[in-house]
């Protein structure tokens, strides 16, 4: 698996030319997604209703196209993790990426752990996201918990799903309508909620999705929990 648009111009959305014209059957999915994600991050930063974090993990990062956005984004921190259980996607994330190491120290900072998330525990982190996930495991509520877990206090949670449940993946009573009720009960300020375009290809077959996007903050009221327990 590659990134679509060929890593060297990673920035530019569209399509992997070939011979002049665009050739729909080697791209696995469009960076669209992850530009536009990045715009919207960027806006964040700028506002300053997301301060750049120090410490980022990645979890079901696949190919790594988030982690890349990450790095290139925010240059002070000091600890990427790029996590994902499968070791093809890990291997083809790293090879990817690594062209970039000595660029910039934030790609120097990015760590490659082959795991579930479940089995990933113990370290928490001052941005966590989890990004195309949540459809496509049996329990969004437990997972749900695990990033929960990750997030320092006062930290962001970045969540996208296009929500397209399959029956034999998530049973009815565990899926959500909206991702924000996953957040329910927990105390968060919500950064934004909106919808991007995700397009990934099967065979030849294109598929766009909405992915809905949140960013979410950890409130006092999590501190506070949080520090006491
Ligand atoms: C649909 S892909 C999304 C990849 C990427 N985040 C994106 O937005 O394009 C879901 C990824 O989650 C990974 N994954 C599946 N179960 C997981 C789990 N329990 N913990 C962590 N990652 C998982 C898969 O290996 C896969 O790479």
């Amino acid at each position: 698996m590659e990134w679509s648009d060929k890593y060297k111009r990673p920035s530019r959305a569209g399509h992997t030319r070939s011979f002049g014209w665009p050739n729909p059957l080697i791209d696995p999915a469009r960076p669209v997604f992850f530009t536009e994600l990045s715009r919207h991050l960027n806006t964040c930063l700028r506002l300053g209703t997301l301060k750049t974090p120090i410490s980022v993990c990645d979890i079901g990062a696949g190919a790594g196209r988030g982690v890349f956005e990450f790095a290139r984004l925010f240059k002070r921190v000091a600890r990427i993790v790029l996590l994902d259980p499968n070791p093809h996607l890990v291997e083809s994330a790293q090879r990817m990426i690594e062209t970039h190491r000595g660029k910039a120290s934030s790609f120097d900072a990015i760590r490659y752990v082959c795991s579930n998330v479940e089995e990933f525990c113990g370290e928490v982190f001052e941005f966590v996201s989890c990004l195309n996930l949540i459809d496509r495991h049996s329990s969004p509520r437990r997972l749900y918990r695990h990033l929960f877990e990750m997030v320092k206090p006062s930290g962001y949670l970045l969540l996208a799903s296009p929500l397209d449940f399959k029956n034999h993946i998530t049973a009815l009573n565990e899926r959500v309508k909206c991702i924000t009720e996953l957040l329910e009960g927990d105390d968060w300020e919500v950064r934004f909620l909106t919808d991007l375009p995700y397009e990934v290809r099967e065979g030849r077959v294109w598929l766009r999705f909405a992915s809905q996007l949140l960013l979410a903050r950890k409130t006092e009221r999590n501190d506070r929990r949080t520090s006491s327990e």
